[in-house]
């Protein structure tokens, strides 16, 4: 790891690199300010203004805004060491425990031997029946609530859906009842006001919003307890991912979790496979309705390919176009749009010097868009993930999942469940979006449509939309 005096591999040292460019504030809330306004604007402005490498000065405090696909590299792979996520996630820890997401160093390395394991690609297709199932009682629930063609808010029931997929599909639970979706929400609603908010009082401390927040927390815990006990009662019944959980060991040590850290676990699995994917689907719906040429092609495929039954692990994996428009959606809606960072000892990023204990920060949605690497980088366009056209990119231009050893455990379970939410939604439903809503990303815990996505469904045999009405 570099110290500040210590030279960098040019042999330059640290202390001789300029600081980067950027804005001066007074104090952080200044730049908290702006960037609450309006936080990718400012992000994007930032870009064109200063570089791909900016610095902001509040007061005595530096914070790092890198925009290159070689500098996302260096933080999350080459010297990923010298970076923390730190105490910026620390008040999160109430909400998602103390899970995989948010640990660090020894104590994160362990718990990813436990987890990853469950979540290879191999072990996640053994439940694409079970997605197919959830997915399929959720398009009849569709056809039965929508059948009239009344227009309706589709984040809440892509929030519904992925919730159902992590309960059955990842915890082979039963499908969760009403109350404890409502309790969802309520914990993802709170996780939003704790990142929105700079200061906001500690868990404990019982104002009406903390003591709202403690019992949602504590219904969710309680159901996941009983989603363990029903997990142990089965034995060996089923093929869900939390039995491998369960009975996970440490290959070298054959330490296995403790009851309090499967819990935190199943919480963070919870909160970030839920909101996460949620957000993917709308996003994807929501371009696809506005691009009848892609929304043909995929139909196209999925009527070739997978015909009238449930979709195999198979199958999904021959839907090309369907995962490129998976990609290109998370490309210009990154549910995660930014990855925060803070660096241990100083180093050196696109030649500018980092302090030790400064914050670097990286944005998928802006580093999607870059047009360096990106050609019309505000165009959807699925086919710029043919191999073809994206064998000369550099990797690291695009990073929904994060990069390196911190990268998303769940990327295989997410990329699998979106082809198949697609596939067989299309499949089965025209979706048209209601054009006069205006719908603008809001970036908090992650991107999403602020004023929600209206919708309205019409079964696609019917040959023409339903009567509109709503
Ligand atoms: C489209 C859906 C998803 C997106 C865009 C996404 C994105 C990400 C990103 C960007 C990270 C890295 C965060 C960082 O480095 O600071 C991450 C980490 C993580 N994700 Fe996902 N994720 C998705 C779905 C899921 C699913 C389905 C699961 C559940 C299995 C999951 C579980 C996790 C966990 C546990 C981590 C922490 C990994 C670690 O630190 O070792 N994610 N995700």
């Amino acid at each position: 790891m570099a110290t500040a005096a210590s030279p960098n591999a040019r042999g330059t040292k640290l202390t001789s690199l300029p600081l980067a460019p950027g804005p001066r504030y007074a104090t952080p809330f200044g730049f908290l300010r702006e960037l609450r306004a309006d936080s990718l604007g400012y992000l994007g402005w930032l870009q064109r203004e200063y570089g791909d490498v900016v610095c902001m000065r509040m007061g005595h405090m530096r914070s790092y805004f890198v925009a290159r696909p070689e500098c996302v590299r260096h933080v999350l792979v080459g010297n990923h060491r010298n970076y923390e996520k730190g105490n910026l996630f620390a008040k999160m820890k109430a909400v998602a425990g103390d899970g995989l997401l948010f640990s660090e160093g020894e104590a994160w390395r362990q718990q990813r031997r436990w987890v990853a394991p469950a979540f290879q690609r191999s072990q996640v297709q053994g439940v694409v029946p079970v997605m197919g199932c959830v997915m399929g009682e959720c398009l009849g629930r569709w056809e039965r609530e929508y059948a009239g063609g009344e227009s309706f808010d589709l984040v809440p029931e892509m929030s519904r859906l992925a919730l159902d997929m992590v309960c059955r599909a990842m915890f082979g639970a039963e499908t969760p009842g009403a109350s404890f979706h409502r309790l969802v929400d309520e914990g993802i609603a709170f996780s939003n006001y704790l990142v929105n908010n700079f200061a906001t009082p500690p868990l404990w401390v019982p104002t009406r919003r903390n003591r709202a927040a403690r019992r949602a927390l504590a219904g969710i815990h309680g159901t996941i307890r009983d989603m363990v006990e029903s997990a142990r009662a089965r034995r060996g019944d089923g093929a869900d991912l939390l039995r491998l959980l369960m009975e996970a060991r440490d290959e070298d040590t054959g330490a296995r979790m403790s009851e309090t850290q499967l819990l935190d676990q199943m919480i963070t699995l919870l909160v970030a496979g839920h909101e996460t994917t949620a957000m993917n689907l709308s996003w994807a719906l929501y371009l696809l309705g506005q691009d009848p040429e892609s929304t043909a092609r995929l139909r196209s495929e999925v009527d070739t390919v997978l015909g009238d039954g449930d979709p195999s692990a198979a199958e999904l994996g021959r839907l090309e176009f369907t995962l490129h428009v998976v990609k290109e959606s998370l490309r210009l809606y990154p549910p995660v749009w930014a990855l925060p960072r803070q660096s241990i000892e100083a180093d050196e990023l696109g030649g500018f010097r980092i302090p030790r204990r400064t914050m670097v920060t990286m944005s998928p949605w802006i580093v999607h868009r870059h047009p360096e690497f990106w050609e019309e980088p505000e165009r959807f366009d699925p086919d710029r993930f043919r191999p073809e056209r994206s064998q000369d990119r550099p990797r690291h231009a695009y990073f929904p999942f994060g990069a390196g050893g911190r990268s998303c455990v769940g990327e295989d379970f997410a990329l699998l469940e979106a082809t198949l939410v697609l596939a067989m939604t299309l499949r089965r439903f025209d979706v048209e979006v209601v054009a006069e809503h205006l719908v603008e990303p809001d970036p908090i815990l992650t991107l999403r449509p602020r004023n929600g996505i209206r919708v309205r469904l019409a079964a696609r045999d019917s040959g023409r939309l339903a009567m509109r009405r709503g």
